[in-house]
C-alpha cells in the first residue's frame, strides 16, 4: 500500500457513531513515521522545557525535536531563545550536555564560541579565510514561546503562534492556578508501542479506568465523566469522590474535580487540586516512544506527601504500560487493521486521528 493510500485509508468525515480507528499501519509503517515526524513532530508547538530550568540567564537545555537537535537558552537580556543545536563550522553539536548554566555557547570541536543570543564571537584561527562574515555565522534559531511554566518550540515557521494553537485551553488552565504551583520531579517511561498508543488511550474517555485503575477508579466518579472536544485539545473531566476510595490514592488525590487536558498531537496535563503533572510522549521509533512525566505541587505542599502522590502516578502509569505494549503488539497482528469508538467514551481518540488526518494529508500534498 503506498504511502498516500494508507493516510486516504481513514474517513475524517465519518461522524463518532459510525467511526473507526486510524489504520494499524498509521502504527506500524516506517514510512508514515517519517512524513509524520516532519509534518506532525517537526509542524506543531512542542514542549521543551520548564521555565524553572531556564531560571537565570546562560541557563540552558538540549532537547531533540523531530530528529533536530536543539537548544533552549535565557540571554544575559532576559529573552529565552531557542536554536538548532548545531555548529556552523561542521555540524557538531555545540552543547552536549542534557542542561546547564553557560556564558558562551562554547563548541566542544574546535572551539567556535557564540553568545547567549547566537552569534558567533569567536571562530579561532579564521582570519585567513575569505568571504567569511561573522555576521552570518550565528546558530540557527527557531521558533520560541512561553506559556504559563512552559517552554515550546515550532520547527514550522508558518505554523500558527502558541496561543492560538492552545486557543480556550490557556485560560483553562490559568484558572486551575498553575501558574502557583512549583516543579517537584521528573520520572520518564520507555514504552515498546507507537507514540499514538500512548495517546489513544489517554483519550479513551476513562473507558479502560474501571479495567485497569483499580486504584484511580475507586476515587473518580466514573459515570459523570465527561469528554469535551475542542479545536485543537480535549479536556476530559471527572467529580471526585474519595469516599469510598483506596487509603493510598484517596491520601493525595483531593478536591472536586479532576480536569485532563490533552493538546495536539503529544502533550498531556494531569491537574488535581494542589497538583499538576505534565506528560510529553516523544517518539523513539515506530514502535517505541519516551513518556516524560513532570510533577508539580502547590509550593506549602510537603516533600512526603508530594512522593506518595509520585509513587500513586507511577503506578497508574505503570498499569498502562502493559496495556500499551500489548496493543502494539496487537497492530502487528495481520489479524487487526481497524476498530470502532464507544460513543459514550471515545469522542476524544476521533478528535486526535481527524486532526492528525488533516495534517498527514496536508503533509503529503
Ligand atoms: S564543528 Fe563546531 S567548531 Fe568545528
Ligand atoms: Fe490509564
Amino acid at each position: 500500500m503506498s504511502l498516500r493510500d494508507l493516510i486516504t485509508a481513514y474517513d475524517p468525515d465519518r461522524p463518532l457513531a459510525r467511526a473507526e480507528t486510524i489504520p494499524s499501519g498509521w502504527y506500524t509503517d516506517p514510512a508514515f513515521e517519517a512524513l509524520e515526524r516532519r509534518v506532525v513532530l517537526g509542524g506543531t508547538w512542542q514542549l521543551v522545557a520548564r521555565l524553572d530550568q531556564l531560571a537565570r540567564p546562560g541557563a540552558y537545555v538540549t532537547v531533540d525535536v523531530a530528529g533536530e537537535p536543539l537548544v533552549i537558552v535565557r540571554g544575559t537580556d532576559d529573552v529565552i531563545r531557542g536554536f538548532f543545536n548545531v555548529c556552523r563550522h561542521h555540524a557538531a553539536a555545540v552543547m552536549t550536555e542534557p542542561e546547564g548554566c553557560a556564558q558562551r555557547l562554547r563548541c566542544p570541536y574546535h572551539g567556535w564560541t557564540y553568545d547567549l543570543d547566537g552569534g558567533l564571537r569567536a571562530a579561532p584561527e579564521f582570519k585567513e579565510v575569505e568571504d567569511f562574515a561573522a555576521a552570518d555565522n550565528g546558530l540557527l534559531p527557531v521558533r520560541t514561546e512561553t506559556w504559563e511554566q512552559f517552554v515550546f518550540v515550532n520547527l514550522d515557521p508558518a505554523a500558527p503562534g502558541l496561543l492560538s494553537h492552545l486557543g480556550g485551553m490557556a485560560a483553562h488552565v490559568a484558572a486551575r492556578g498553575v501558574g502557583g504551583l512549583r516543579f517537584f520531579a521528573r520520572r520518564e517511561y520507555e514504552l515498546a508501542c507507537n507514540w499514538k498508543v500512548f495517546v489513544d488511550n489517554y483519550l479513551d474517555g476513562g473507558y479502560h479506568v474501571p479495567h485497569i485503575h483499580e486504584g484511580l477508579g475507586s476515587v473518580l466518579d466514573y459515570r459523570q465523566y465527561r469528554i469535551e472536544n475542542f479545536e485543537t485539545y480535549c479536556l476530559q473531566s471527572s467529580p471526585m469522590d474519595t469516599s469510598g476510595g483506596e487509603d493510598e490514592t484517596a491520601a493525595v488525590r483531593g478536591g472536586d474535580m479532576a480536569f485532563y487536558y490533552w493538546l495536539y498531537p503529544n502533550l498531556m496535563l494531569n491537574w488535581y487540586e494542589g497538583y499538576l503533572d505534565t506528560n510529553l510522549v516523544v517518539p523513539l521509533g515506530i514502535d517505541r516512544c519516551r513518556v516524560v512525566f513532570d510533577f508539580y505541587f502547590a509550593p506549602d505542599s510537603d516533600a512526603d506527601h508530594n512522593a506518595r502522590s509520585v509513587a500513586i502516578a507511577n503506578r497508574v502509569q505503570e498499569e498502562d504500560i502493559g496495556v500499551c505494549e500489548s496493543v502494539q503488539r496487537g497492530l502487528h497482528s495481520r489479524a487487526y487493521e481497524t476498530g470502532r469508538l464507544s460513543v459514550r467514551r471515545e469522542a476524544g481518540e476521533h478528535l486526535f486521528h481527524r486532526l492528525l488526518h488533516r495534517q498527514m494529508l496536508a503533509g503529503i500534498q
